[in-house]
């Protein structure tokens, strides 16, 4: 609930539980009690937080005009409702021609709020520009809780979405990435609750920005003890100038209020994700097969075959060839750039390769990294002046690689026109979207917005001219994950890091936020060439079956029996999959102790599969029985396996006998189907 009140600003005066309009009205006869004296009433409770005035909080709107008032004095202009379920505020400028948008959109069917604000300058052409220093997206108050505590993740590449909740100290807690990308480093969201709140019970408000690029959170925690979060895009420091005329929109932060817990929280995640961001969630994401960990950049046309073929006796539905397929890409320091198929592994074109793989009933899947350039590539030696890069100052190379200026209009339509002269040369199905560094050299603010924008209409542009194209996004792995690529590609590659037992950290992480069902995951090589650990392969698929199964593994060097014992494995996948990729997701065990596991309940609650996981074995510790989530009470399970039937209010109550092998990385997934009573 927003109230305008005397001084014009926007307050925000509840957000939490569920209230109608005559009982949110009622707020206004109840003030909160606010300390007086010297202090500013108005401080920390804004939803909208200009600079100026008596008030030295954070300011989610902060613009220097051309003589260098920094202060802004906004008057309130009205409120409009557009279509239905969003509302926007108005506000101008006292003196200067500036004039602030705040939108509220009511997200139907869930409890989220997707804001956005749009600053315009006002003036005629006799007008100065003024300079946009910050605009968030949205500034969420917090309503007077105990305790704060705050829950994100943190990482590195090959070890994202470490979660990390901790109480949240007084002052300004911030949270960045200046990269460019959303980042392995953190992830544009963030989880506040009381300091109580479990996987199952307590309040949770969290809120996640829907943006690519750099980004930053200010959780402040003010003396009054009251908090407030504030998500915005770009860099603290930038300069945007706007000339009469212009506009400056910020990407959607949407924010929700859950009860139940973490587990509640993620849940109406997940279904906000699937419901009004993700495209095509009604599709179940195929079993892929990656070449990348089997082939590095040593890539034939026979080498694919024999591994396409491979592939298709395990049941894999798509097959996708990564880098080294391309220009002279025979090793990371040459040829990104030159997206023609190189001549010396593919003499006949993708054709021969595209033409098998369909063959075996397999969709096709192609790597690429449009966004990038190598030096030693016929693009860069052409257009040396594309990339991104400041004057009079080196090129700093990562990975041996440039990064194209998407910002700008004749670079983004190269990119476009590359991607989809492949798309319309060749029988692909599906791209593996890879960027591989972040950005460096940026010598004009306003690349770091445009770069990201104009990256979204080129995904927009190809998946609107290729409607039955996929697209896995990947950036080194999980750097680019975020709500603003979620809306244009259908998966996402969360980790390079494969390693099952790391990964069930990185997939804990991730499952904070977003579903299984763009959650990629393989099966790879043991021992796994990050860790050099030892797993089983049943508890490296069950890993992976959490999510998106795809097999990344060299499966020229498995035997008969690891691809019988595989093949079977991914039949097991097809038949939970719709569970997992479309259920409702129960986190019953953080993978911090002995034991960890996550279930999965379809929708009608007919269906339930349960992966659970030893992380390590000590002598005198049973497994436990595993108490389950979200199953019918009154009904009767049927395990798929065994056919042992259990009561749903046992395997409630008391929990599912786990039955794990007796050895550390043993693993189980049980499949339990409602026993239908026969009329
Ligand atoms: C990145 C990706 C990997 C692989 C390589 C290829 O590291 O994250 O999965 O595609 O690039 O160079």
């Amino acid at each position: 609930m927003l109230h305008v009140g005397p001084d014009e600003l926007l307050q925000s005066l509840h957000w939490g539980p569920r209230l109608d309009v005559e009982q949110a009205a009622s707020l206004l006869e109840q003030p909160e009690p606010r300390s007086r004296s010297v202090e500013d009433p108005a401080d920390g409770t804004l939803a909208l937080s200009p600079t100026g005035g008596y008030r030295y909080a954070h300011a989610g709107l902060q613009i220097r005009f051309a003589d260098g008032t920094r202060t802004l004095d906004l008057a309130f202009r009205g409120a409009r409702v557009e279509g239905q379920d969003t509302l926007v505020l108005s506000f101008e400028d006292r003196c200067h021609p500036l004039a602030v948008e705040a939108f509220f959109r009511v997200v139907a069917d869930t409890d989220v709020i997707e804001r956005r604000m749009v600053v315009r300058h006002t003036g005629g052409p006799e007008d100065e520009p003024f300079e946009v220093l910050r605009a968030d997206s949205a500034t969420w108050v917090l309503p007077g809780l105990e305790d704060y505590r705050i829950s994100q993740v943190r990482g590195q590449w090959a070890a994202e979405h470490q979660l990390d909740r901790t109480r949240l100290p007084f002052g300004e807690t911030r949270t960045a990435s200046r990269r460019g990308i959303s980042s392995h480093h953190a992830n544009p969201w963030v989880m506040v609750d009381d300091g109580t709140a479990s996987e199952q019970v307590g309040q949770v408000y969290g809120c996640a920005l829907a943006w690519s690029g750099s980004w930053e959170l200010v959780a402040e925690r003010t003396g009054e003890d009251r908090v407030a979060l504030s998500l915005g895009a770009d860099h603290p420091g930038s300069r945007i100038a706007l000339a009469p005329g212009e506009e400056w929109p910020t990407p959607v932060c949407a924010g929700q209020f859950t009860h139940g817990g973490f587990g509640a929280a993620s849940r109406a995640w997940h279904r906000y994700l699937r419901s009004h961001v993700v495209p095509h969630p009604q599709e179940l994401r195929p079993v892929l097969y990656n070449s990348w960990e089997a082939t590095g950049f040593d890539i034939s046309l026979e080498g694919q075959l024999a591994l396409a073929d491979r592939a298709a006796r395990l049941g894999v539905e798509l097959f996708v060839m990564d880098d080294g397929w391309f220009g002279a890409r025979t090793h990371d320091a040459a040829g990104l750039g030159d997206w023609t198929p190189n001549p010396d592994r593919f003499p006949d074109g993708l054709a021969p390769l595209t033409d098998h793989v369909h063959s075996l009933g397999m969709a096709f899947g192609l790597w690429v990294e449009p966004e990038m350039t190598n030096p030693d590539s016929d693009l860069y030696r052409s257009h040396p002046d594309w990339v991104v890069h400041a004057p009079n100052r080196p090129r700093t190379e990562v990975r041996n690689q440039l990064v194209l200026d998407l910002s700008r209009d004749e670079v983004a339509a190269f990119v476009h026109d590359t991607v989809d002269r492949l798309l319309r040369e060749n029988a692909v199905d599906f791209l593996k979207w890879d960027m591989n560094r972040p950005l460096t050299e940026v010598a004009d603010d306003r690349i770091w917005s445009a770069y990201v924008r104009n990256l979204y209409g080129i995904l927009d542009r190809l998946r609107a001219a290729h409607p039955a194209v996929r697209i896995e996004n990947c950036s080194s792995g999980g750097g680019r994950t975020d709500l603003g690529l979620l809306a244009r590609t259908d998966q996402t590659w969360i980790s390079d890091n494969t390693d099952a037992a790391d990964r069930l950290h990185i997939q804990h992480g991730f499952s904070q936020l977003y579903p299984a069902q763009v959650m990629g995951a393989w099966v790879t090589d043991s021992p796994n060439p990050f860790t050099g650990r030892t797993t089983p392969l049943a508890y490296r698929f069950h890993a992976a079956m959490a999510g998106v199964l795809g097999i990344g593994a060299d499966l020229a060097s498995w035997d008969e029996a690891e691809l019988g014992r595989a093949a079977s494995l991914v039949a097991q996948y097809k038949a939970i999959r719709p569970t997992v990729q479309q259920g409702r997701q129960y986190r019953l065990r953080p993978p911090v102790r002995n034991l960890s596991a996550v279930q999965y309940v379809s929708a009608d609650r007919s269906e339930a599969v349960v992966l659970a996981f030893r992380l390590e074995r000590r002598f005198g510790r049973t497994d436990p029985a595993l108490a389950l989530r979200g199953l019918d009470p009154a009904a009767r399970y049927r395990e798929a396996g065994t056919g042992r039937v259990h009561h749903a209010a046992v395997l409630l109550a008391r929990g599912l006998p786990l039955d794990l092998p007796a050895d550390d990385r043993a693993s189980n997934l049980v499949h339990l189907q409602r026993v239908e009573h026969q009329p």
